[in-house]
Protein backbone atom coordinates (compact mmCIF):
# COMPACT_ATOMS: atom_id res chain seq x y z
CA UNK A 1 0.00 0.00 0.00
CA UNK A 2 3.37 2.61 -0.96
CA UNK A 3 0.51 4.68 -2.67
CA UNK A 4 -1.46 5.26 0.23
CA UNK A 5 1.43 5.33 3.02
CA UNK A 6 1.18 9.46 3.40
CA UNK A 7 -2.20 9.19 4.37
CA UNK A 8 -1.30 5.98 6.95
CA UNK A 9 1.50 8.41 8.26
CA UNK A 10 -0.80 11.20 8.82
CA UNK A 11 -3.34 9.31 10.75
CA UNK A 12 -0.78 7.81 13.28
CA UNK A 13 0.47 11.45 13.69
CA UNK A 14 -3.42 12.55 13.92
CA UNK A 15 -4.16 9.83 16.42
CA UNK A 16 -0.90 10.23 18.56
CA UNK A 17 -1.32 14.47 18.49
CA UNK A 18 -5.12 13.62 19.85
CA UNK A 19 -3.79 10.81 22.59
CA UNK A 20 -1.21 14.10 23.68
CA UNK A 21 -4.15 16.24 23.84
CA UNK A 22 -6.51 13.97 25.71
CA UNK A 23 -5.12 10.57 26.62
CA UNK A 24 -9.20 9.86 26.95
CA UNK A 25 -10.05 10.85 24.14
CA UNK A 26 -10.24 8.01 21.36
CA UNK A 27 -11.97 5.87 24.81
CA UNK A 28 -14.69 8.26 25.49
CA UNK A 29 -15.61 8.49 21.54
CA UNK A 30 -15.58 4.91 21.26
CA UNK A 31 -17.96 4.48 23.99
CA UNK A 32 -20.69 6.41 22.67
CA UNK A 33 -21.35 9.22 19.67
CA UNK A 34 -23.31 12.10 21.03
CA UNK A 35 -23.71 14.58 17.78
CA UNK A 36 -25.66 17.42 18.15
CA UNK A 37 -26.63 18.32 14.42
CA UNK A 38 -26.84 16.29 11.08
CA UNK A 39 -25.17 18.04 8.19
CA UNK A 40 -26.10 17.59 4.64
CA UNK A 41 -23.58 18.55 2.43
CA UNK A 42 -22.00 18.44 -0.44
CA UNK A 43 -19.93 15.79 -1.59
CA UNK A 44 -17.54 18.48 -2.83
CA UNK A 45 -13.57 17.73 -1.15
CA UNK A 46 -13.59 21.51 -0.40
CA UNK A 47 -16.16 21.32 1.66
CA UNK A 48 -15.63 19.42 4.70
CA UNK A 49 -18.00 19.83 7.71
CA UNK A 50 -16.50 19.25 11.09
CA UNK A 51 -13.54 21.42 9.70
CA UNK A 52 -15.45 24.24 8.51
CA UNK A 53 -17.63 24.10 11.95
CA UNK A 54 -14.77 23.56 13.66
CA UNK A 55 -16.07 20.47 15.15
CA UNK A 56 -13.77 17.40 16.86
CA UNK A 57 -14.82 13.97 15.90
CA UNK A 58 -18.16 12.81 17.28
CA UNK A 59 -19.95 16.80 17.24
CA UNK A 60 -21.56 16.54 14.24
CA UNK A 61 -23.23 13.54 11.92
CA UNK A 62 -22.77 14.10 8.34
CA UNK A 63 -24.15 13.12 5.16
CA UNK A 64 -22.87 13.74 1.96
CA UNK A 65 -23.56 13.36 -2.04
CA UNK A 66 -23.25 15.64 -4.98
CA UNK A 67 -25.45 18.91 -4.97
CA UNK A 68 -26.60 18.32 -1.38
CA UNK A 69 -29.50 16.66 -2.38
CA UNK A 70 -32.44 15.19 0.08
CA UNK A 71 -34.14 13.09 -2.43
CA UNK A 72 -37.43 11.67 -1.28
CA UNK A 73 -36.45 8.22 -2.05
CA UNK A 74 -32.46 8.02 -1.27
CA UNK A 75 -32.54 5.43 1.05
CA UNK A 76 -29.24 5.95 2.16
CA UNK A 77 -30.40 9.87 2.90
CA UNK A 78 -33.64 8.42 4.82
CA UNK A 79 -31.77 6.18 6.80
CA UNK A 80 -29.07 8.92 7.96
CA UNK A 81 -31.92 11.16 8.91
CA UNK A 82 -34.20 8.71 10.72
CA UNK A 83 -30.95 7.46 12.57
CA UNK A 84 -29.75 10.73 13.42
CA UNK A 85 -33.21 11.98 14.69
CA UNK A 86 -34.48 9.10 16.05
CA UNK A 87 -31.75 7.38 17.80
CA UNK A 88 -29.28 10.15 18.08
CA UNK A 89 -31.70 12.96 18.66
CA UNK A 90 -30.08 15.59 17.26
CA UNK A 91 -31.90 19.03 17.24
CA UNK A 92 -30.49 20.50 14.03
CA UNK A 93 -30.52 19.32 10.48
CA UNK A 94 -28.02 21.39 8.22
CA UNK A 95 -28.41 21.60 4.70
CA UNK A 96 -25.81 22.73 3.36
CA UNK A 97 -24.56 23.91 -0.10
CA UNK A 98 -22.13 26.17 -1.18
CA UNK A 99 -21.12 28.43 -4.10
CA UNK A 100 -19.07 27.19 -7.37
CA UNK A 101 -21.19 23.84 -6.97
CA UNK A 102 -20.01 21.84 -10.08
CA UNK A 103 -23.28 19.08 -9.32
CA UNK A 104 -24.99 22.50 -10.18
CA UNK A 105 -23.56 24.04 -12.30
CA UNK A 106 -23.76 20.73 -14.22
CA UNK A 107 -27.96 21.00 -13.97
CA UNK A 108 -27.75 24.60 -15.29
CA UNK A 109 -27.26 23.88 -18.63
CA UNK A 110 -27.69 21.02 -21.17
CA UNK A 111 -24.98 18.63 -21.01
CA UNK A 112 -25.48 15.23 -20.60
CA UNK A 113 -23.16 13.71 -18.07
CA UNK A 114 -24.62 10.40 -17.51
CA UNK A 115 -26.64 8.45 -14.78
CA UNK A 116 -25.65 11.88 -12.92
CA UNK A 117 -27.92 13.46 -14.69
CA UNK A 118 -30.88 11.65 -12.51
CA UNK A 119 -29.71 12.56 -9.83
CA UNK A 120 -29.24 16.36 -10.86
CA UNK A 121 -32.43 16.16 -12.43
CA UNK A 122 -34.23 18.11 -9.41
CA UNK A 123 -31.85 21.60 -9.41
CA UNK A 124 -33.69 21.71 -13.17
CA UNK A 125 -36.78 21.88 -11.74
CA UNK A 126 -35.58 24.36 -9.10
CA UNK A 127 -34.29 25.96 -12.13
CA UNK A 128 -38.19 26.31 -13.78
CA UNK A 129 -39.61 27.25 -10.51
CA UNK A 130 -37.72 30.20 -10.38
CA UNK A 131 -36.80 31.00 -13.60
CA UNK A 132 -38.08 34.40 -13.90
CA UNK A 133 -35.69 35.64 -11.03
CA UNK A 134 -32.60 33.36 -12.47
CA UNK A 135 -32.86 35.13 -15.58
CA UNK A 136 -32.39 38.40 -14.77
CA UNK A 137 -28.70 37.19 -12.90
CA UNK A 138 -26.33 36.64 -15.17
CA UNK A 139 -22.88 34.32 -15.13
CA UNK A 140 -21.46 33.57 -11.49
CA UNK A 141 -24.54 35.56 -9.58
CA UNK A 142 -26.94 33.32 -11.80
CA UNK A 143 -25.10 30.30 -10.14
CA UNK A 144 -24.45 31.17 -7.38
CA UNK A 145 -28.33 32.20 -6.80
CA UNK A 146 -28.83 28.75 -8.57
CA UNK A 147 -26.57 27.00 -5.59
CA UNK A 148 -28.87 29.18 -2.79
CA UNK A 149 -32.12 28.21 -4.21
CA UNK A 150 -31.45 24.91 -3.78
CA UNK A 151 -30.08 24.45 -0.65
CA UNK A 152 -33.92 26.24 0.39
CA UNK A 153 -35.68 23.58 -2.05
CA UNK A 154 -33.44 20.60 -0.47
CA UNK A 155 -34.67 22.31 3.43
CA UNK A 156 -38.36 21.41 2.51
CA UNK A 157 -37.50 18.11 0.94
CA UNK A 158 -35.98 17.31 4.24
CA UNK A 159 -39.11 18.73 5.99
CA UNK A 160 -41.60 17.04 4.20
CA UNK A 161 -40.17 13.23 5.08
CA UNK A 162 -41.92 11.23 7.61
CA UNK A 163 -39.33 11.37 9.87
CA UNK A 164 -38.92 14.82 10.22
CA UNK A 165 -43.14 15.11 10.49
CA UNK A 166 -43.10 12.45 12.76
CA UNK A 167 -40.52 14.07 15.44
CA UNK A 168 -43.18 17.25 15.32
CA UNK A 169 -45.84 15.26 15.83
CA UNK A 170 -44.06 14.04 18.97
CA UNK A 171 -43.44 17.68 20.12
CA UNK A 172 -39.76 16.80 19.46
CA UNK A 173 -37.64 20.59 19.09
CA UNK A 174 -36.42 19.68 15.94
CA UNK A 175 -34.89 22.57 13.45
CA UNK A 176 -34.51 22.47 9.83
CA UNK A 177 -31.82 25.25 8.46
CA UNK A 178 -30.08 25.84 5.05
CA UNK A 179 -26.61 27.21 5.08
CA UNK A 180 -24.37 28.05 2.00
CA UNK A 181 -20.58 28.20 2.09
CA UNK A 182 -18.42 30.28 0.46
CA UNK A 183 -15.23 28.68 -1.24
CA UNK A 184 -13.64 31.52 -2.22
CA UNK A 185 -13.27 32.98 2.42
CA UNK A 186 -14.31 30.12 3.97
CA UNK A 187 -17.23 31.53 5.69
CA UNK A 188 -20.67 30.55 6.15
CA UNK A 189 -23.86 32.21 5.05
CA UNK A 190 -27.03 31.51 6.78
CA UNK A 191 -29.70 31.96 4.01
CA UNK A 192 -32.25 33.08 6.78
CA UNK A 193 -35.05 29.66 6.64
CA UNK A 194 -35.23 27.81 9.13
CA UNK A 195 -38.01 25.55 9.91
CA UNK A 196 -39.31 23.72 12.95
CA UNK A 197 -43.19 23.07 13.07
CA UNK A 198 -44.70 21.61 9.98
CA UNK A 199 -46.73 25.34 9.75
CA UNK A 200 -44.24 26.48 8.29
CA UNK A 201 -44.78 23.80 5.14
CA UNK A 202 -47.11 24.39 2.44
CA UNK A 203 -50.08 22.89 3.36
CA UNK A 204 -50.03 19.88 0.93
CA UNK A 205 -47.11 18.49 2.74
CA UNK A 206 -48.44 18.85 6.35
CA UNK A 207 -49.29 15.20 6.84
CA UNK A 208 -51.55 14.03 9.79
CA UNK A 209 -49.03 11.57 11.18
CA UNK A 210 -51.64 10.06 14.03
CA UNK A 211 -53.87 8.29 10.87
CA UNK A 212 -50.80 6.13 10.17
CA UNK A 213 -50.43 5.22 13.94
CO1 LIG B 1 -20.94 20.84 -4.77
Amino acid sequence: MADLEKLFDNNRKWASRKLAEDPTFFQELAAQQAPQYLWIGCSDSRVPANQILGLAPGEVFVHRNVANLAHNSDMNFLSVLQYAVEVLKVEHVIVCGHYGCGGVRAASDNRSLGLIDNWLRNIKDTYTRHREELEQLDGEARADRLCELNVLAQVHRVCHTTIVQNAWAAGRALSVHGLIYSLKDGLLHDLALQVNRQDQLEEIYRMDMAIGS
